[in-house]
């Protein structure tokens, strides 16, 4: 087992560069499934969600091949199976965007359903829905999701609510749809107009992603890619905060700040000095941290993957600052864990009430999910004396080389066995 030791306490300075992103990148890596040729994807952090991923395209034939600088080859000349099993798909629910490609590739798939995960129960009938009016025959049992459809055929698609992954997976499967499709309440994320522009580069003729009516015209097959994924907005969110919980200063080259406004927004609105330049965004800790209330919501509104590490920033902040969930219904996992380590925070429904203490404590605490798991790492950088946070497998799912990027800023932080 592997823990990580923080020594809090010490102001980061100077800079660091985001990697690509893991949300961006996943996505692309399914969408490789569309098309036998091969698939050039840069900038693919080394995770554990993109190991998984390309354990699952293995599983279905693909041959998967590294390249120089984070590179990483697929070509699905072939495909031998077009089964996404329980024990792939348990691990990552992301898992679940092969449905689309396969079923528009080969006709068929077979994919687990994810079943819950710690944040929430996180069911997958938009995507469902949506497949089901491009004429897939959908039958679920033993739980498994079978998807059916010679050739599936364009629609006009309204998603009960923006899901990043129904739309993800409705727009790749309807690229090779026979006519057009229209995607109406289509998540807006960064990620979206990324797998677009991969789309775009195979032949694709897709209009609108980035907004919230995405027009798809069907094409009879694609070519391969070459594409280099978008940075990592919550990783840079992340380090962004990680500068502003330590009261450093840290430059974190390559974010996009027109990915992170509401977060921008919010760490101004505390006191936290933010200069957004072409090359990245620099962050100084607030002289008096103050109090924000935030509401997560769909892009572009705040992110609920940093929720958790916003509200680690809170507990120091002068004040009450309330903090609403609204993407999912069980995302307040890291509270108690706060708690232990001497924050004040109240959970009452979706909202948690955070009242700003003077300092936090280190203390042994446990990660339970991936950007929980961050929060706890922001808060023992903070803290007096030593956190250990522990589970941190939670972390490696996402994050790419946390604690070497952390440390290269002045933090004393280190992975240790047990
Ligand atoms: C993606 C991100 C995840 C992020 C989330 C919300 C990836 C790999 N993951 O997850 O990091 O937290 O967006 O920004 O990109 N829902 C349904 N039915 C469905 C689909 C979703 O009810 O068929 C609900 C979910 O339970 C959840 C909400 O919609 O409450 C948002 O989910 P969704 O946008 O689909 O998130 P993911 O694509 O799973």
């Amino acid at each position: 087992m592997q823990k990580i030791l923080i020594r809090g306490g010490r102001a980061l300075r100077g800079t660091v560069a985001v990697s690509g992103s893991k949300n961006a990148g996943l996505p692309l890596l399914f969408a490789s499934l569309l098309t036998p040729e091969r698939c050039t994807i840069r900038g693919l952090p080394r995770v554990a969600d993109v190991t998984t991923s390309l354990r699952l395209l293995e599983r279905l034939g693909a041959l998967v091949g590294d390249g120089e600088f984070s590179t990483i080859v697929v070509e699905a000349r072939t495909l031998t199976s077009s089964e996404a099993p329980y024990d792939l798909v348990k691990t990552m629910r992301a898992s679940f965007l092969t449905l689309g490609p396969l079923v528009a590739r080969t006709g068929r798939a077979r994919v687990s359903t994810p079943g819950g995960c710690a944040i929430g129960s996180r069911p997958v009938d938009i995507h469902l829905a949506g497949l089901e009016r491009l004429g897939a025959r959908i039958c679920q049992a033993h739980g498994y999701v079978e998807a059916e459809a010679p050739r599936l055929r364009g629609a006009r698609i309204t998603l009960d609510f923006p899901s990043v992954g129904a739309t993800e997976n409705v727009m790749m499967a309807a690229t090779l749809a026979e006519g057009t499709t229209v995607i109406e309440n289509a998540a807006r994320e960064p990620e979206i107009g990324d797998l677009a522009a991969a789309l775009g580069a195979m032949g694709a003729r897709i209009d609108g992603a980035g907004t919230s009516v995405v027009r798809i015209e069907g094409v009879r097959e694609l070519g391969g890619f070459d594409h280099a994924v978008v940075p990592d907005r919550i990783e840079a969110g992340t380090l962004l905060l990680a500068g502003a919980i330590t009261g450093g200063e840290v430059h974190v080259a390559g974010a996009r700040a027109d990915h992170l406004d509401a977060l921008v927004a919010k760490l101004e609105e505390v006191g936290v000095a933010i200069e957004a330049r072409a090359d990245g965004i620099t962050v100084r800790g607030a002289q008096a941290l103050g109090r924000a209330d935030v509401r997560t919501a769909p892009y572009p509104g705040f992110p609920t993957d940093l929720q958790a590490q916003f509200m680690a920033l809170m507990t120091l902040g002068d004040g009450q600052s309330v903090i609403t969930e609204t993407i999912f219904e069980n995302r307040f996992m890291h509270v108690q864990e706060l708690v232990r380590m001497g924050a004040d925070v109240r959970v009452d429904g979706r909202s948690a009430a955070v009242r700003g203490v003077a300092t936090l404590s280190g203390a042994p605490v446990m990660a339970t999910d991936l950007r929980a798991s961050v929060c706890l790492v922001l808060a023992g950088l903070a803290a007096h004396n030593t956190t250990e946070v522990s589970r941190i497998y939670h972390l490696d799912r996402g994050y790419e080389r946390l604690e070497e990027k952390l440390s290269a800023l002045g933090a004393d932080i280190a992975r240790v066995r047990t």
